[in-house]
């Protein structure tokens, strides 16, 4: 049988780790788009090799010609500049709104059925970027962020309680920015809420934590920002499209009505299955969590008019 092929544009950090990771589950062809294209054909035969030593027949196939991508089922974007120390996701606007418009119309002539997943930050504005530059259905076309965002979530949790992941319920819901939204109220861990197991001051401390779990990494990194949570986030997305798993993952997705937010790609609950996003999940959020939602929802409306101005959609 044929086996499913997915793309990845940007052979850099998250790129990479990306194609490491889905060339050791087996059960995808990958390609790997770099505009070095060089560094993609480089990295591409070293995961070929990593194959070989785990007995995975896949292909693994890298360069800067988007003939490459040609019948993919799914396409991931992560071509871009990342962050540096004391930088916003927000700075990269005009720099990565470039190179995602180009690289949408590069996609769309050679695999124009592929969903499209966008990891390129700010990841919300490059969603809508892509979504309209690519002209398709608003199911077809998700961004990365919520469930990088939740991970961070659960990590500063299981510090804080010493528990296993698998007993944490949590979500993060908004912006994949500084404005996201720790969604503290339906957080269980073994089925207790957040709230009966830690202080007020304990649970705003996670918050925090977990809104700059980002800049922590890249304050430390020093030349660029995180990529093994972030592949990993995407690896979930896509195996949950492919496998028609149906998981309800925060992803960032068109909203038309819900939560309150028209026309905008913003990070809500989505059933991901074969068909893309299949559902957005309205969850019953507290009086002050809506009011935080709006408010981060307010935030990527102002990135998606600099986007306007810009020029490029
Ligand atoms: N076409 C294809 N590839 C490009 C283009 C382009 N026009 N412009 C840049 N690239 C490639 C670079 O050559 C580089 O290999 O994108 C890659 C980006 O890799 P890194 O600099 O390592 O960045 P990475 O950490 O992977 O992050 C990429 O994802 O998480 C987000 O904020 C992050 O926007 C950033 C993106």
């Amino acid at each position: 049988m044929k086996k499913v092929k997915v793309s990845i544009i940007g052979a850099g950090n998250v790129g990479s780790t990306l194609a490491s990771i889905l060339s050791q589950k087996g059960y995808a062809d990958i390609r790997l788009i770099d505009i070095e294209g060089e560094v993609a054909k480089g990295k591409a035969i070293d995961i070929s090799q990593q194959c070989a030593i785990s007995s995975v027949d896949i292909e693994v196939i890298g360069g800067k010609d988007y003939s490459l991508v040609e019948d993919s089922q799914i396409s991931v974007i992560t071509a871009g500049i990342a962050r540096k120390p004391g930088m916003k996701r927000e700075d990269l606007l005009e720099t990565n709104a470039k190179i995602v418009k180009e690289v949408v119309e590069n996609l769309m002539k050679y695999s124009p059925k592929a969903y499209i997943i966008v990891v390129t930050n700010p990841v919300d504005a490059m969603s809508y970027l892509a979504y309209r530059v690519a002209g398709i259905e608003k199911n077809r076309v998700m961004g990365m962020g919520g469930v990088l965002d939740t991970a961070r979530f659960k990590y500063c949790i299981r510090e804080k309680l010493r528990c296993s992941y698998n007993s944490i319920n949590a979500i993060v819901l908004g912006g994949h920015g500084d404005e996201m939204v720790p969604i503290t109220s339906l957080t269980t861990i073994g089925g207790k809420t957040l709230s009966k197991l830690l202080h007020k001051s304990e649970i705003d401390e996670i918050v925090s934590k977990t809104k700059n779990g980002g800049a922590e990494i890249v304050n430390l990194l020093k030349t660029g920002s995180a990529y093994y949570a972030p592949a990993m986030a995407v690896a979930k997305m896509i195996e949950s499209i492919l496998f028609d798993k149906k998981e309800i993952l925060p992803c960032s997705a068109l909203c038309e009505g819900e939560y309150g937010i028209n026309n905008l790609f913003f990070g809500v609950p989505v059933k991901l299955g074969c068909k893309g996003v299949e559902e957005i999940i309205e969850l019953p959020l507290t009086k002050e969590e809506i009011e935080l939602v709006r408010r981060s929802s307010e935030s990527v409306k102002n990135t998606c008019k600099l986007l306007e101005r810009l020029g490029v959609m």
